[in-house]
């Protein structure tokens, strides 16, 4: 095959030439990462690879990794709230996957983050569904712009680690088109991924990889979709199943071991041989759009990649509490600042698992501060306390070792001793910063979270420091929601670093002295106690089922309507301006279609430049069914000059007023008021507006009779 110029000639015509037995070899890959070649057909493999926030290529068995840009986790990106950002950095990531050879790379991972305790939080943008396909969808277009294929996962309800490969999501139809769905609808309708991952847990009883409803009632009939869909690695059960279910390319290769069960399958008719077809044409469609399947070394800019890699940190940054304008540190009125906790030194990038990254270079906090705080301030250390679970990170089992991370003997002092010389050095500093989080085995594939509290030995060592007369400031390394204990009331300000990736270091000192001013907002809600939470009766679920019963209530939408108060919401984050919101200017362009016109002007009204992020929720209040109070349906990042205003504008359509109705099998939007509201975050509503609207003419009247709750 003219690796060249593939067309979709090209492809019909080879795979018009093709026997039975090389279209099955196509249905499952060559090994851990490559497509089956047909050398007979001049047909090549392509390669896929990890992961959403940076490269991880392995060099050989021994599972060392190239190195390649470690950018903000997809957990921190969220928190940007900018797609231009999500954007360029796809764009970056799709430009190391090509210069390495790997023509699909394996991200992003939009779960929604149903709760705080799944390991994987790190990896996923948002506890909301727009949200997080608006953001995706920018990834995915930035990727594929530099002709790699990008790969939304994990299809779907993939919202837990714990017994992931067999657990049985319980979900209600509602619940799983409105929230569980409606992330990959957006992506997938919007930007064509090459791919889509099924996911290894079970749908209401079947698992995604043979889920035929999932995979093509709703992904292809539904959705449209026409890229081909992978499995995660190892998640097929049945291969058969599987192929005729929609699933086309089954990784990693085995072998060719169901490739003799698939031709069983064709020849007894279990399997219709036009499923195979249907199959081995996406497949080849694949890797006809990953031609030409070689590297180009040589054509990444790492250093520029690093500059990128810290500008998006840089715009994920939330900061949480600025008790009397404490940050930006003002270096003039200060001569000491102690810089305490391990993090400081060596410094939490990303979560564990399939997603690491072996950075290229880390900024190291500590490093950063220094540098930061200029000559006139005296900069001073202490570990405060330790996180062992990182110790042996270049030991003996090959563990690739973030390099921020050097491996380093434990410390001999206890506890003890550790608060008590960090309580010593902060209180002969004018200012301490603590930089606290979660340590790497809290936040990785395979496992989730017991808890939310952050390590003993922090929350120790912060309830010490919150008696020290100091000014204290809580930098946090977390990938996802941490309970916050009683010195957080103490503490003069507080800020999300996240896990941002090989340039967070440099991005957190740069918002700490005000050379950047603080713009991410909250993409996860931060609760008061995990007992608050929405799922907390129904996490991680039992006997292989776990029941989704808090419904559409996830996140923000759930503390909204228990009236729980969380201890910062979804969309909160400050900044060192103010910003203005002029009242919502509504017109309703078409009553019938639902399309309705917001807008509103945002005026910077503090002393410097500063970006905002105005999000635009809508609430039903009178509705057939229990709906949240409010439901994000549009953000837009403004970036604003001091003084400077500006105007935007939201479109609004029918969707974004209409709840799935189970019994009728629609989206269905009521007629009544709507409430529009404009915000800084989903409790800082800002302007609000009423509409009215007719019912949806396009669809029959609600009925209540006994064809509703039926069987899901
Ligand atoms: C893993 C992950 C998936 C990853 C794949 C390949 O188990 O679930 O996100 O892309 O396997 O490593």
């Amino acid at each position: 095959m003219n690796a060249q110029h593939v067309s979709t000639v090209d492809l019909a015509t080879l795979l018009a030439g093709l026997t039975l037995e090389q279209k099955v070899s196509l249905l499952s890959g060559l090994d851990d990462w490559r497509t089956q070649p047909i050398e007979a057909a001049g047909l090549p493999s392509i390669e896929l690879g990890d992961g959403p926030h940076g490269l991880r290529k392995e060099t050989g068995v021994d599972m060392v990794w190239y190195p390649a840009t470690c950018f903000p986790t997809a957990s921190a990106l969220g928190s940007s709230w900018d797609r231009a950002l999500l954007r360029r950095v796809g764009e970056a990531l799709g430009a190391e996957a090509r210069a390495a050879g790997v023509q699909v790379l394996l991200g992003p991972g939009i779960n929604m983050k149903r709760s705080p305790l799944c390991g994987r939080n790190f990896e996923y943008l948002s506890e909301d569904p727009v949200h997080a396909g608006e953001l995706a969808t920018a990834y995915v277009q930035g990727v594929q712009s530099r002709g790699v294929g990008a790969c939304v996962k994990h299809f779907a309800v993939n919202n837990q680690e714990t017994s992931r490969r067999w657990v049985s999501a319980e979900v209600d139809g509602r619940t799983l088109r409105e929230v569980y769905l409606a992330g990959f609808e957006r992506v997938v309708t919007a930007a064509e991924p090459w791919t889509v991952m099924c996911s290894y847990n079970r749908i209401n009883g079947v698992h995604a990889s043979r889920d035929h409803w999932l995979l093509t009632e709703i992904l292809r009939d539904e959705w449209g979709y026409t890229g081909a869909v992978v499995s995660d690695w190892d998640a097929v059960h049945d291969r058969v199943a599987a192929v005729a279910a929609g699933l086309d390319l089954e990784m990693p290769g085995n072998d060719t071991a169901n490739d003799g069960v698939l031709l069983a399958a064709v020849a007894s008719g279990a399997l219709p041989q036009d499923a195979v077809d249907t199959a081995a044409a996406r497949v080849l469609a694949l890797v006809g759009k990953g031609l030409p399947a070689r590297a180009e070394p040589g054509t990444v800019d790492t250093e520029a990649h690093h500059r990128l890699a810290r500008e998006a940190a840089a715009q994920c940054v939330v900061l949480l509490r600025n008790e009397h304008a404490t940050l930006p540190v003002d270096r003039a009125s200060i001569a000491t600042i102690a810089v305490i906790g391990e993090y400081a030194a060596r410094p939490r990038l990303q979560g564990g698992g399939s997603a690491g990254v072996l950075p290229t270079r880390v900024d190291l906090p500590l490093d950063e501060i220094t540098a930061a705080a200029g000559d006139t301030v005296q900069v001073r250390y202490e570990l405060g306390y330790q996180d062992l679970s990182r110790v042996d990170l270049a030991g003996v089992d090959g563990t690739v070792r973030e390099p921020g991370a050097a491996a380093r003997d434990r410390d001999p002092r206890s506890d003890e001793d550790l608060v008590a010389d960090a309580v010593r050095l902060a209180a002969a500093s004018d200012v301490t910063i603590v930089y606290a989080g979660l340590p790497l085995s809290a936040e990785e594939e395979a496992r989730d979270r017991a808890g939310i509290d952050l390590p003993a030995g922090q929350e120790a060592l912060l309830a010490a420091l919150a008696a020290v007369d100091t000014t204290l400031i809580v930098v946090l390394s977390n990938g996802s929601a941490v309970a916050l204990g009683p010195w957080h009331e103490r503490c003069a300000a507080l800020v999300a670093g996240g896990l941002a990736g090989q340039g967070g270091g440099w991005a957190v000192a740069q918002v700490l002295f005000g050379a950047v001013n603080p713009s991410g907002k909250l993409a996860e809600t931060y609760p008061v106690r995990l007992q608050d939470t929405p799922s907390f009766l129904n996490f991680p679920g039992e006997r292989g089922q776990v029941r989704y019963g808090e419904g559409v209530f996830i996140g923000y939408r759930w503390y909204d309507a228990t009236g729980i108060a969380p201890r910062y919401p979804f969309g909160h984050g400050l900044s060192y301006t103010t910003f203005e919101y002029s009242p919502l200017r509504v017109r309703v362009s078409d009553p019938d279609a639902g399309t309705v016109e917001v807008s509103l002007t945002v005026s910077n009204t503090g002393s410097r430049a500063g970006s905002e992020t105005v999000q635009l929720y809508v609430g039903d209040p009178e509705a057939a069914v229990r709906r949240p109070v409010r439901e994000l349906k549009a953000f837009e990042k403004l970036h604003l000059q001091p003084g400077e205003s500006q105007r935007v504008t939201f479109h609004l359509g029918n969707r974004d007023f209409a709840f799935y109705d189970t019994g009728s099998a629609l989206w269905r939007r009521e007629a009544g008021e709507f409430i529009l509201a404009a915000g800084s975050s989903s409790v800082d509503l800002r302007a609000q507006a009423g509409i009215t609207l007719p019912d949806d003419p396009h669809i029959p009247p609600l009925i209540d009779d006994d064809t509703l709750g039926g069987r899901p």
